[in-house]
Formats: C-alpha cells, sequence, structure tokens
C-alpha cells in the first residue's frame, strides 16, 4: 500500500482526528520496557490531540507516515538550537504501528526529518549540525540506527540505560 508522509511543525494545526489517531498509535505501541524515567509524564503529553497540540505549538515537529487514510507511524522531533557549537536535530520519538512494521515506514519517515534537517544545516554553514537521538540500550532499533550512520555517543547524566547517538549531518554544496 502507498505510504504518504505529512509533515506538521511551526504554527501548523493539527487536526483532531489525526491528533487522536496519533495519540491511539502512540499508547498501543508505546515500548513500556524503554520507556524514558518521566514515562507518566512523557505519555500524557501525548495522550490526545490537544496535547499533542501544544508540543507542536511548543516547537516540536511530527512527520506522519499514512497508508490507506490510517496513520501508520510517526517521528517526533525537535531543533536544539541554543548551543553555540553545533546545533542538534533531536529524534525525539520514532514509532510504528506493529501492522506495519517491516516494511520500510520507519526508513521513509527518517529519510524525510534528514532531508529537512539537511535543508537547515545548510542554512547554518559553517555552524555543525548533528542529528541525534536516544534508545534504551536493550531495544533492538539500536541496530536500525547504526545501520543508518548514527554511533553511540554516551549516556545522559539522569539515565544510564539510554544511548545517546547521533550522526553528523554534512550538507553537499
Ligand atoms: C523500530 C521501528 C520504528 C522500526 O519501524 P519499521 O517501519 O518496521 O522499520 P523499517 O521497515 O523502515 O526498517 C528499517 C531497517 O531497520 C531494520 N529494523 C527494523 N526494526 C528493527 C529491529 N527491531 N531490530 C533490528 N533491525 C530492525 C530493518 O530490517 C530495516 O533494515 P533494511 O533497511 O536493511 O531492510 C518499529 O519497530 C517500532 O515502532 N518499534 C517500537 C517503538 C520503538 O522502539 N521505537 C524506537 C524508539 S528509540
Amino acid at each position: 500500500m502507498a505510504l504518504e508522509i505529512t509533515k506538521y511543525g511551526g504554527k501548523s494545526e493539527l487536526p483532531t482526528s489525526v491528533g487522536d489517531e496519533l495519540a491511539v498509535l502512540f499508547a498501543n505501541n508505546y515500548p513500556p520496557n524503554y520507556a524514558p524515567p518521566v514515562e507518566r509524564n512523557d505519555l500524557a503529553a501525548r495522550e490526545d490531540a490537544s496535547a499533542i497540540q501544544n508540543l507542536l505549538n511548543r516547537g516540536r515537529t511530527y512527520y506522519l507516515g499514512t497508508a490507506g487514510c490510517r496513520l501508520a507511524g510517526f517521528l517526533e522531533s525537535r531543533t536544539l538550537d541554543q548551543d553555540d557549537d553545533t546545533t542538534v536535530e533531536l529524534m525525539t520519538w520514532l514509532m510504528v504501528d506493529e501492522a506495519h512494521r517491516g516494511n520500510g515506514v520507519a526508513t521513509r519517515l527518517h529519510a524525510a526529518f534528514i532531508a529537512d534537517a539537511m535543508l537547515r544545516a545548510r542554512s547554518r554553514l559553517p555552524k555543525p549540525t548533528v542529528a541525534r537521538l536516544g534508545v534504551h540500550n536493550e531495544n533492538p532499533a539500536r541496530a536500525m540506527y547504526e545501520h543508518w550512520g548514527y554511533s553511540d555517543d554516551g549516556h545522559p547524566e539522569s539515565a544510564p540505560e539510554i544511548i545517546l547517538m547521533s550522526k553528523p549531518l554534512v550538507p553537499e554544496l
């Protein structure tokens, strides 16, 4: 089935029906074993369309993958520009509904995120940009990120079970 990628960011208004579908996808596929330490807050931040709209208003971007009018997966990201040395394009969540896994949905969502991040990286040159994510050390998705060119970059101080992974984004001139 054809997959369509739609982006919501900046001042985008997320249609309520889409936001609610996203909240259900998030709740049904949230991997509890690999959840961050602030699990309850993290879940509540995406519990319905208005909560997700709030994240959009505060600078998150969503890439949604839709197959046959149903939401198959999403990638959530934000740009951390406060660091003087390097800009971080942070992938905060990547999730694909179980029924749609193994068909390249995550690959397409990630490609859309990287294409946008690369444009921003180019506009900031010569300041360097890295793409970054955090993954639980037991999550098999770690292998997928290595496959996409990310490498281990240490742990956040507050969560030694989370591995930060990054890759430099070097735009072609
Ligand atoms: C991880 C996840 C997003 C992958 O989504 P997907 O749409 O099935 O992934 P894709 O089909 O695009 O596969 C991408 C590549 O990674 C590999 N891959 C996918 N899931 C993998 C896994 N769990 N372990 C190892 N490799 C995996 C695929 O074989 C594929 O490799 P290829 O390009 O050589 O064929 C999905 O399994 C998921 O939502 N898991 C639960 C939520 C989660 O853990 N998200 C990550 C939080 S950091």
